[in-house]
C-alpha cells in the first residue's frame, strides 16, 4: 500500500487497498481500512475466514497466531501442528485479542515485519467482523459521497468445507444484505479456489438471485502447499496447470470476470523468484472478456522503482514500461 494513491479517473485502471492501509497500520484492522479510504483507491480488500460460531471476520489466515496474542490469551488453545484456528474460537473470543503487526517464526524466534511500529504485544487494534467493516466503508460512503467499493477474498474453501462449514454461502448472505447483487455493485468477490468460484457462480449465486463480479486468483505454483487442506491441518499442492493449457483461459472465462495473477506473472521479474511471467496471459485473458487485476505492488519490492512513491505514478510504470503482453 503505498504512500496516498488517488482516484483513478481513467476506468481502465483500478486501485485497491490490499488489506487496507497495511503500509502503515496493522492489516486488516478497521484504523488500516479507514486510512486505506481517506487515500481513495476504487476499492478496499477483505480476507475472510470464519469462526467457531460462524461469523465472518476480516484476517488474511484461518489461523490467528501470526497477527495475535492468541497464544497469551488462550495457551491452550492450539491444535497439534501448533497453530490457532479462528474456526475454534467464538467472535467474543477473538474480539479479546489484541491485533499486532504481523510476524514469523524464523530459527525458532518471532520475527516481526514492522519492529519499529506498533511493538509486539502493546498495541490494542482488533479483528474486525465483515460486517463492521462494510458498514464503516458504506458509512463513509455516505458521509462523503464516494462509492468506494469492497473487495472480499473468501480464505481456504477448502479447510472451511473440511470442519463442515460453507464459507462461500455465509459471505455471498452478507454481500446480499448489505446491497451487493448484481455486477453493477461496487464489489468484486475473488478466491484463489477454482472450484469454489466455479461453484459461487453456477450454483451459489443463482439459488440467491445473485450475480456479483469474481475474480480467479492465480498463484504462484511455490505457494501451492498453502493452498489445499490435507485433513491434518497442513496443506498439500493444487494444481493450477490445468489453467495454462489449451482451453484453460476459456473455462474460466465462463465463470468469471477477471483473473488475479501474482504481479511477477505478469511482468518479467528477476527480482526474488527468478522470471515467472506467462507470455500471453494478459492477452489471453483480454481476448476472453475478462479483466486482469495483479497483486500486489508495493513501492520497496519487485521492479517498481523507489521512486514511484505515488500509486499512479506505479500504475503508469507497470503499464506503460514494464514489459506487460
Ligand atoms: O487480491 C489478491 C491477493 O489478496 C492475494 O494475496 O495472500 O495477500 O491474500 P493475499
Ligand atoms: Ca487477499
Amino acid at each position: 500500500s503505498p504512500a496516498f494513491a488517488q482516484s483513478t479517473p481513467d476506468s481502465n485502471k483500478i486501485v485497491v487497498a490490499h488489506r487496507g492501509a497495511s503500509g502503515y497500520l496493522p492489516e486488516h484492522t478497521l484504523p488500516a481500512k479507514a486510512m486505506a479510504y481517506a487515500m481513495k483507491p476504487d476499492y478496499i480488500e477483505q480476507d475472510v475466514v470464519m469462526t467457531k460460531d460462524n461469523r465472518l471476520v476480516v484476517l488474511h489466515d484461518h489461523f490467528l497466531d501470526r497477527v495475535t496474542n492468541v497464544a497469551q490469551i488462550f495457551p491452550s488453545r492450539a491444535r497439534e501442528d501448533g497453530r490457532f484456528y479462528a474456526i475454534d474460537f467464538t467472535l467474543a473470543e477473538i474480539k479479546q485479542l489484541s491485533v499486532t503487526e504481523g510476524f514469523n517464526i524464523k530459527d525458532g524466534k518471532q520475527v516481526q515485519g514492522f519492529p519499529e511500529r506498533y511493538p509486539i504485544w502493546k498495541s490494542d487494534f482488533k479483528v474486525p467482523t465483515f460486517e463492521e467493516e462494510i458498514e464503516m466503508i458504506q458509512g463513509l460512503n455516505k458521509t462523503l459521497g464516494y462509492d468506494i467499493g469492497i473487495y472480499p477474498e473468501i480464505k481456504a474453501p477448502w479447510f472451511h468445507r473440511h470442519e463442515g462449514k460453507d464459507i462461500s454461502t455465509a459471505v455471498l448472505k452478507v454481500l446480499k444484505e448489505y446491497g451487493y447483487t448484481d455486477k453493477a455493485s461496487k464489489v468484486y468477490l475473488q478466491t484463489f479456489d477454482f472450484d469454489e468460484l466455479k461453484r459461487i457462480h453456477d450454483e451459489l449465486m443463482p439459488a440467491m438471485d445473485m450475480d456479483v463480479k469474481l475474480v480467479q486468483l492465480l498463484a504462484y505454483t511455490d505457494w501451492n502447499e498453502t493452498m489445499v487442506y490435507n485433513g491434518k491441518g497442513q496443506a498439500q499442492p493444487y494444481n493450477y496447470d490445468w489453467m495454462f493449457v489449451k482451453g484453460g483461459m476459456e473455462e474460466v472465462a465462463k465463470y468469471a470476470d477477471g483473473i488475479g495473477p501474482w504481479k511477477p506473472m505478469v511482468v518479467s521479474d528477476q527480482s526474488t523468484k527468478g522470471n515467472i511471467k506467462l507470455t500471453g496471459l494478459v492477452k489471453a485473458a483480454h481476448q476472453h472478456g475478462m479483466q486482469v487485476h495483479p497483486y500486489t505492488f508495493r513501492a520497496d519490492t519487485g521492479r517498481i522503482p523507489a521512486y514511484a512513491n505515488n500509486f499512479n505514478d506505479m500504475l503508469d510504470i507497470f503499464y506503460n514500461t514494464a514489459n506487460v503482453d
